[in-house]
């Protein structure tokens, strides 16, 4: 991954040495800047998800409310949402559910989720952040009506570096979301998962009405 963007650097600067014209001169460095943002938000990603191996170990988990912290995060996130027009809903219940864990971590779980879910999503779509505690478990579920996950790509999506975005959108992303993601929940004694939303009956081949992502914790 590092060695892609890499090869492209070095390649762009061997060209700039010999490139006469402005226009061509001034295409190079585009190619260059878009290489240098990408290496560097992959160097940030790498070395953030190699302290979380660490931090895993350390085992300075504390007791947290996480509906608490999901509040929090929804009603930042949700604003950002409302502001590209998107419905943002939430259901969480009353009473605290007291996990154990490490808090920053899981909230990092949840940002990536909804952070996916809202780059997703246009003006007029929904996102739906709902929790629910069931004897020693909880689920947490943040669906949307974006266009869902090609169903070849659902078993590849935890898996480090995978990233399949709009070009537009291109080097903007690692891939490392969902691995991350799957990795902490793991830590903590969960599991998380990503399903379509589509009817019992639908082909599996028709487009899905959109995506859905759960993770359980134990309690
Ligand atoms: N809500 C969603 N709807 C549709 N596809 C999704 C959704 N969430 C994730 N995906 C797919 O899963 C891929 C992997 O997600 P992941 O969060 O790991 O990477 P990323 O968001 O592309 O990069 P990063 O999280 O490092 O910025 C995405 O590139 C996208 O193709
Ligand atoms: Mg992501």
């Amino acid at each position: 991954e590092i060695k892609n963007p890499l090869a492209s650097l070095r390649s762009a600067v061997g060209t700039l040495r010999v490139a006469k014209r402005d226009d061509q001169r001034e295409k190079l460095l585009d190619v260059i800047d878009h290489d240098v943002r990408r290496l560097d938000r992959l160097v940030s990603d790498i070395s953030n998800a190699s302290r979380l191996d660490s931090e895993l170990v350390k085992e300075d988990e504390e007791a947290f409310d996480l509906l608490k912290m999901l509040r929090n995060l929804t009603d930042f996130l949700g604003e950002e949402a409302s502001k590209k027009g998107i419905d943002f809903i939430t259901d969480l219940p009353p009473d605290p559910i007291v996990v154990s864990g490490l808090e920053a971590r899981l909230a990092q779980v949840f940002v990536n989720l909804i952070t996916n879910a809202q780059s997703f999503c246009e003006d007029g779509d929904a996102i739906r952040v709902w929790a629910r505690q069931r004897d020693n478990r909880v689920l947490i579920v943040v669906e949307d009506t974006g266009p869902g996950i090609p169903e070849q790509a659902l078993s590849k999506i935890f898996k480090r570096f995978y990233s399949e975005r709009p070009k537009s959108d291109f080097g903007n992303n690692s891939g490392l979301g969902l691995a991350i993601s799957k990795q902490i929940v793991e830590a903590h004694g969960g599991v998380i998962w990503a399903e379509n939303i589509r009817p019992t009956d639908a082909d599996i081949t028709s487009e899905p009405l959109g995506a859905r992502f759960v993770v359980g914790l134990p309690v």
